[in-house]
């Protein structure tokens, strides 16, 4: 394997942001409102294949929730991870533009046992991002760490550095 170059001058180094709270007990009402109704919501993931439930949540401005499940397929491909079950059922049963999303958790569990780290796809991490970029107004991300800390992000934007977006498509005339 080819060495690392860590003194190029061509070197650029990212900095992530993210708060680590040592236990959920730490979150706000609001943030523990939402850390919960993720881990509920993995009651009513349809993962037969897997076996790994999938529960996300969304806190609306009106501080209404909504919930997404992972959705599997026996044409594996087909299925849907929770996170955008839940974002594409919010944006696809209301008039558009959507409410506005303040903050989302995302929750995970073998289908026996206890809920274990599920940290957003790729794909949900730009699907997401979309929603925040749509809206102009950053949403926060509760997420479960492997040492069973909580990961704050305050803006899905930190999740995924280098992504495409609207502005990398030709504009049209
Ligand atoms: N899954 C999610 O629901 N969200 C993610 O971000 C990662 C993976 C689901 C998809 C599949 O049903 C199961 O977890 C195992 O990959």
């Amino acid at each position: 394997m080819a060495a690392l170059v860590t003194d190029s001058p061509t070197l650029r180094q990212l900095t992530l942001r993210y708060h680590e709270l040592a236990t959920p007990d730490l979150l706000n009402p609001a943030e523990r409102q939402v850390w919960d109704a993720a881990r509920a919501a993995t009651a009513h993931s349809y993962a037969p294949y897997s076996h790994f439930h999938v529960g996300a949540a969304l806190l609306l401005a009106d501080g209404s929730l909504v919930q997404g499940t992972n959705q599997e397929n026996a044409a594996y491909p087909s299925g849907l991870c929770a996170e955008r079950t839940a974002l594409f059922g919010l944006a696809g049963s209301r008039p558009s533009p959507p409410p506005r999303i303040v903050g989302m958790s995302v929750a995970g569990r073998p289908a026996e046992g206890d809920f274990s780290p599920a940290l957003p796809c790729g794909a949900c991490r730009q699907v997401m991002l979309e929603y925040e970029m749509r809206q102009g107004e950053p949403i926060w991300l509760l997420l479960p760490s492997l040492s069973g800390t909580v990961l704050r992000f305050d803006s899905l934007a930190d999740l995924l550095p280098f992504h495409f977006s609207a502005t990398d498509l030709p504009a049209r005339a």
